[in-house]
């Protein structure tokens, strides 16, 4: 069968339509179709051809992603089996191609991980999989561990549970001379029911996904072994399940991070900050270059850009910029939140140097200048993808489902530092 597909105004077709269009022909092909054997003739499109063919394999693996290993009908029979695409023999870069497939598989390994039940992958499992990936070192800290570390605020968090909390720090080193350290820091909330201000049955319903920004990290440091950039690469995740138990941290309560700072619990719900806390403060102690963290922080973040953008705060203009090139040359959507400190008032506390939550207005920024307290002087960027981690609906090259957002942003970085 062949089939023809209409690409818009030539001068409009770029990249990241040739991606799309890749995964829109090939889920109808295989789902509506029951086609299994699918050829791309790429040789007349006028662009870089590897480039071209990077993008169709990207679009291809992402847009056919399936998470079929709770079904008992596997339906083989919707799944491609052969990917060809023909271009001339002089365009043929087999490592670049490679990579390709390699990122994609990434963004689907991150899906994966936010698929699986939080009873499935909890705090341990979490950091099992992080020491057994090759080529990377990677400590784990159990909460005893932590609380040496002065990690008040993490701890908290996971004290209502019955699995216990693991800080997980994994470290890339190039072979070659670094010309940086980068730290990337994923929120890892393997379940958020909100803590005794506990949530609505609604609002549950895809909290096993609240470690997509840990999924995003731990995907993203698996593959550097493979591609070998030249920057050392820090991968922090404070992993641990936020539940109302009668061990459980309560509103009120007064925490002590590692920077010493300390924080009056207003909400049990906002914990996301008050791991990313001490993460970021652990992080910081590493003396990196940059620190970036991803995370499904606020709901309000969903509220202002939808599912169609993550959130970008940060306190460096420069990065932030570089960061919004990186995405969009990916094909990831970043939009810049303000970070102006009047949002900070509703943070105010009476009793403490501030509380983790206030109002609900201006949520997405007002969580960022919180973090922000635990970044001295290091280059920082927040990414917020409470809206953008899972979809209700297909969009672009993504199913419904998790998307693995900010796998290549994040990569697209650190490969081109
Ligand atoms: N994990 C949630 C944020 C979230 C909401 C992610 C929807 C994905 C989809 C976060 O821990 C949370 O509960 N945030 C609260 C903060 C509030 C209590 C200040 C929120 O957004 O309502
Ligand atoms: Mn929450
Ligand atoms: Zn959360």
């Amino acid at each position: 069968m062949i089939l023809f597909v209409g690409l818009g105004k030539k001068s409009e077709f770029d990249l990241n339509k040739l991606r799309i269009v890749s995964s829109k022909v090939c889920q109808n092909a295989v789902n509506k179709k029951g086609i299994n054997s699918i050829a791309f003739y790429a040789s007349d499109l006028d662009m870089d051809l590897v480039a071209a063919s990077r993008n169709i394999l990207e679009g291809v693996i992402i847009a056919t992603y399936k998470f079929d290993k709770y079904k008992s009908d596997k339906k083989e029979n919707e799944k491609i089996t052969k990917l060809y695409i023909v271009v001339p023999d002089e365009n043929i870069n087999l490592r670049s191609i490679n990579e390709a497939i390699l990122i994609a598989s990434a963004v689907n390994n991150a899906r994966n991980l936010i698929n699986e039940p939080a009873e499935v992958l909890t705090p341990s499992v979490l950091a099992n999989l992080a020491q057994n990936i090759k080529g990377l070192e990677t400590k784990v800290y159990n909460a005893a561990q932590c609380k040496d570390m002065g990690m008040g605020a993490f701890l908290a968090v996971g004290q209502g549970s019955r699995h216990e909390p693991q800080f997980i720090h994994m470290k890339y080193i190039p072979q070659t001379e670094k010309k940086a350290t980068i730290a990337i820091v994923g929120k890892g909330i393997t379940f958020d029911s909100g803590g005794l201000d506990i949530k609505p049955p609604a609002s549950m319903l895809d909290m096993k996904g609240d470690m997509a920004g840990a999924a995003a990290v731990l995907s993203i440091m698996e593959l550097l072994p493979s591609i070998m950039p030249q920057v050392e690469v820090h991968g922090i995740i404070a992993a641990c399940e936020n539940m109302p138990d009668a061990a459980s941290y309560k509103p009120g309560d007064v925490l002590v991070a590692m920077n010493g700072k300390t924080i009056e619990v207003d909400n049990t719900d906002a914990e996301g900050r008050l791991t990313l806390a001490d993460a970021l403060c652990f992080a910081e102690n590493l003396k990196p270059d940059v620190i970036i963290d991803i995370a499904t922080l606020t709901g309000a973040c969903c509220v202002a850009l939808g599912k169609i953008a993550s959130g970008l705060l940060g306190n460096n203009e420069d990065l932030l910029k570089n960061l919004k090139t990186k995405a969009s040359e990916v094909g990831e959507y970043l939009w810049e939140m303000p970070m102006f400190e009047e949002y900070f008032d509703d943070l105010k506390s009476d009793i403490a140097d501030f509380k983790n939550a206030g109002s609900r207005y201006g949520g997405t920024s007002a969580a960022a200048l919180f973090l922000n307290k635990f970044v001295e002087n290091t280059p920082w960027a927040h990414i917020d993808i409470a809206g953008t981690s899972i979809l209700n609906k297909p969009l672009r090259e993504y199913t419904k489902g998790p998307t693995g957002v900010g796998v290549r942003t994040i990569l697209n970085y650190i490969k081109n530092f």
